[in-house]
């Protein structure tokens, strides 16, 4: 379990425990919190499940791969360092306390 806060656009805020094995996108689809659409399922094909993590947590995370470094240039408004696709994210210990900030818009 990793205790994971979602900020909606406008700041509104979604704390949820999030089941470790499951991703970040997993966690903001099963608990109904708008902002990630995740329109490919999880395959890494689609960009819609971007945010912004907190940059606090940027190099706590593991690094892009290359596929979702390449996805992130489909993204709106991605920025080189915060961007990440929450279906690459898998929820473990170490991600407790995550907070992630939904862009303006999914494309
Ligand atoms: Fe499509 Fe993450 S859900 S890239």
């Amino acid at each position: 379990m990793a205790k994971i806060t979602y900020v909606e656009y406008g700041g509104k805020e979604h704390v949820v425990e999030v089941a470790t094995g499951l991703t970040v996108m997993e966690g903001a689809r099963d608990n109904g919190i708008p902002g990630i659409e995740a329109d490919c399922g999880g395959a890494c094909a689609c960009s819609t499940c971007h945010v912004y993590v907190d940059e606090a947590w940027v190099e706590k995370l593991p690094p892009r791969d290359p596929m979702e470094e390449d996805m992130l240039d489909f993204a709106y408004e991605p920025d080189p360092v915060r961007s990440r696709l929450t279906c690459q994210l898998r929820v473990n210990e170490a991600l407790d306390g995550l907070k992630v900030f939904m862009p303006e818009k999914q494309i």
